[in-house]
Formats: structure tokens, sequence, C-alpha cells
């Protein structure tokens, strides 16, 4: 038999509509701040993401499920935002549109060693805007973060917040970083001690406790910044203070991605365990030039679906629509709850039928799993009499609908407006069979 690769998940029916709620709230709070949304490929050039993520960032050194077809190298993306920027610049939305605010909601691809809120198929809710250095946009970006986890009715989450500063602020941070890590080397984890050589930043980053124990020690004001940073980041945390927004500053802060530049954020749950980011984002002034585009800034994030679910109250709930349910008993019935289940379809009704040849008892039996809100019984007797018998599965009550009223009296009755002629059911097969739950 085969099954699921490592680190996928089979999202079943009964969680589908906690999906689609979230992904709906995310469009709806989306189009509030005037996002519009975007579908790049799954797949895209390898070297994009080496280009884009850093060729020394774990994603791009470790993670990546890289094809390799006719000489050519493709990846599944590992993330959004080298995608967005690729295709932003590829139709020339820069010219036609400017400044631009894109959002996403898709799968991404990951050769992690998958635990609890770490897969190698997850994913994101994310969102870019290019083209502005607006240090108000940075605000409204983490607002929308925010309010999106509002919405999802997730609590208890912490926004931290960090500026690394410009691509020279980068390098005297690194430079100051290294001169104060230097003697303490010997203590950091190999990981940590191949990052000193390659790409400092990333020991601020690391997980591991030691690391965390020798770094609490060090001092990291943010004294790397050049004024201007200095005071793009103030104004960023007097504009989160206007719009009400906790947060922290968090100057270990540093984020595994070399694009990203000044502001960076990420929003942490406790009940996360090690894998403790919701989601995260900053700005990331030069990418978009260093893929070939114009030298605009950007900003953007992405929160991790898999975690939402893992810390949203999860209820397995009913369709939205409420389901008729039809059973009929004999073949000239059967031809003709097939016709009417096609009919009820066309006026706008979700309906179903049994296709396992099932009781009239196992039929119910079914219905009532499926959380059919209608049962329309068709036998011998109704036919005769060219009606149907409705079953509403909440209060019991049956009763008889002529069929040639049938659509708009149904329409009516799940309006709560009914105006049917209801009719008694003495003889009928159906209601016989099904009497102990009549109330009528
Ligand atoms: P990231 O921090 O790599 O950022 O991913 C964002 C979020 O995706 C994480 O905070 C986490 O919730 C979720 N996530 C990441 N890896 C996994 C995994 N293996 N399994 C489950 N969930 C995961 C980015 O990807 C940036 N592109 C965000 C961004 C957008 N920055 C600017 N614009």
């Amino acid at each position: 038999m085969f099954k699921r690769i490592t680190g996928t998940r089979d999202i079943l029916p009964e969680e589908i509509a906690w999906w689609q709620k979230k992904e709906k709230i995310a469009r709806d709070i989306f189009s509030f701040y005037n996002y519009r949304e975007i579908r790049p490929p799954l797949i895209e050039e390898a070297p994009l993401f080496n280009r884009s993520l850093g060729q020394s960032s774990e994603i791009v050194q470790k993670q990546m499920f890289i094809i390799e077809r006719k000489k050519e190298f493709y990846a599944l993306r590992p993330e959004g935002t080298a995608c967005v920027v690729r295709a932003y610049i590829e139709n020339s939305l820069d010219k036609t549109q400017g400044f631009l605010k894109l959002y996403y909601i898709g799968p991404m691809f990951r050769a992690e060693r998958p635990q609890k809120g770490r897969l190698r198929q997850f994913h994101h809710i994310g969102c870019e805007a290019i083209g502005s250095l607006d240090a108000d946009l940075d605000a409204e970006v983490i607002s929308l973060a925010d309010n999106l986890l509002k919405n999802f009715s997730i609590t208890g989450y912490k926004i931290r917040i960090n500026s690394l500063g410009c691509a020279v602020d980068k390098k005297n941070f690194e430079q100051c970083l290294r001169s104060v890590v230097k003697d303490k080397l010997s203590r950091f984890c190999p990981d940590c001690q191949k990052r000193f050589k390659d790409n400092p930043l990333r020991i601020l980053d690391c997980k591991q406790l030691g690391c965390r124990e020798v770094l609490k020690k060090i001092d990291l004001q943010n004294s790397h910044l050049c004024s201007d940073c200095n005071a793009h980041f103030a104004r960023v945390r007097a504009d989160l203070k206007i719009l009400g927004i906790d947060y922290e500053v968090t100057p270990y802060l540093v984020r595994g991605l070399d694009y990203y530049s000044r502001t960076v954020f990420e929003i942490t749950h406790p009940d996360l365990g090690s894998q403790d980011a919701l989601g995260a984002g900053g700005r990331y002034d030069s990418l978009v030039k260093e893929l070939g585009g114009p030298d605009v800034g950007a900003i953007g994030f992405a929160l991790g679906m898999e975690r939402l679910f893992l810390v949203s109250a999860f209820s397995s709930q009913p369709s939205a629509l409420s389901l008729v349910y039809i059973i009929s008993l004999g073949e000239e019935a059967k031809k003709e709850g097939f016709k009417l289940l096609d009919n009820l379809r066309k006026a706008g009704i979700a309906a179903d039928t049994d296709y396992e040849g099932k009781s009239l008892k196992a039929a119910l039996r079914k219905a009532n799993d499926l959380k059919a809100k209608y049962v329309l019984m068709i036998g011998e007797n109704e036919l005769k009499k060219s009606v149907v018998a409705l079953k509403d599965m909440a209060s019991g009550v049956q009763r008889e609908i002529k069929q040639d009223n049938l659509i708009e009296d149904l329409k009516s009755i799940m309006n709560e407006k009914s105006q049917i002629q209801i009719l008694p059911n003495p003889k009928s097969k159906i209601g016989i069979l099904s009497r102990t739950k009549m109330k009528i």
C-alpha cells in the first residue's frame, strides 16, 4: 500500500471547513487592505532561490526539493517572496502598476526534519507590498498580520520586531558581531562556528540553548543602525503604538533569509513548542533590483497555516450548505429521484442520494451522518400521488409535498417561510417505516 511522504499531510474532508474558513477570512481581510491575489507556479528555476534567499541560508543549503531535468535545475518553491518578486518583474508590473500589494495562499516545500509544526509540504498565507520604502507601510503590514490573527480568533501570540538596517549597517553589524563573538567561538555549536565565517548574523537566530546562553551576555543594542535606518525604525515603532499593536523589540531577531533589511518581525505562540513562529516577515529593499527589477523597497510576511491550525480551537464543522438527501425505493421511484436530484442542484439546492443500494433505515442513517437538513423520500405511494415525503431531520417532522411545487416549496421551507400544504400521510410505506420519529 502506498503511503504519503513523511512530512506531508492529507487534509481530509472533516478538516477542510477550517481551511476554507481561514482562507475566506484571509481573502476578505487582504481586500480591506487593498491587496490583490497572485498565484505564481509551485515550481521555479532553482537559482531564483539561491540568489534571493542567499547561498548560505539554511533553505538553500539543506532544504530545497530540487528536480533536475535535461541539465536544468528546478525547485519546488520553499517560500513565496522570491516567486512573487520574479512574477512582478517578469510581468512588468513595476511599469504597469508601480506600487502593488499582492497576496498568496498555497503550499510551500522544504526538506526539513519533520516534527510538530514542521512539515515538508506546508501552506503559507502571505503578502508582499512592492514599490515603497515608507515606514508607515511597515506598520501597516505588521498590523495586517495582527488583524488576520485576531480574525482567525487566535490569542496569546507575541509580535517581536527588530531592524537589521540597510546593507551597509548589516555589514557593520556582522563585523561588530564577529569581534564580540570571536573569543567565545568555541562555546558555540558547530553550525554557528560555520555561520561565523559565512553568515555571522545567523548566529543570533540559533535555537541551541548553549549558543543562546552565550549570546544573552552580549549587549546588542541597535548601535549598528545609521541615522536613516534609526529614524525609519523609530517611525515604525511610533506607528505601531498609534495603531495599538503590542510588540517587543528583540535585538536578536535576524531571520534566516539573506534578502531582509531594515524592519524584520516574527510572531510567536507559546503553545507551538520549539517551532514557535506562527509567521514572520520583513523588508527586502534590495531584492527587486537584485532580481533585475527597479530599485524599489518592499515588505511582506507569511503565516504558516499548519501552525495556525495547531493553535486554533478546531471542531469538525458540517458543510455550510443545507443538504437535501433523496431516498427512493423501487426502480420507478429511483428514476424519479434521479431526475429530482438534478432539478434540485440546478435550482441551487445542495442535494445527494444513495448510490449503495441501502435499505430505507440505512439510508436514513447515512443522511444523518451526512448532517443532511432534509430527507426527500419517494416510494410507490408517493409516485401514485405525485408527491414526495419530506422529513426535517432536526425535528423529525415529516410531511408530503406535491412534486409540481417541490422546488418552490422546498426553498420556502429552507427560508423558514413555509406556505406549503401539509397533507396527512397515513399510508405511505416510507411513512410507516419511519413512524417512530414521526411527529405529525
Ligand atoms: P519563513 O519564516 O521562512 O518566512 O516562513 C513563514 C512561516 O511559515 C513561519 O513562521 C512558519 O509559521 C511557517 N513555516 C516555515 N517553515 C515551515 C515548515 N517546515 N512547516 C510548517 N510551517 C512552516 C518566509 O517564508 C518569508 N517568505 C516570509 C516573508 C514574506 N517575508 C517577506 N515576505
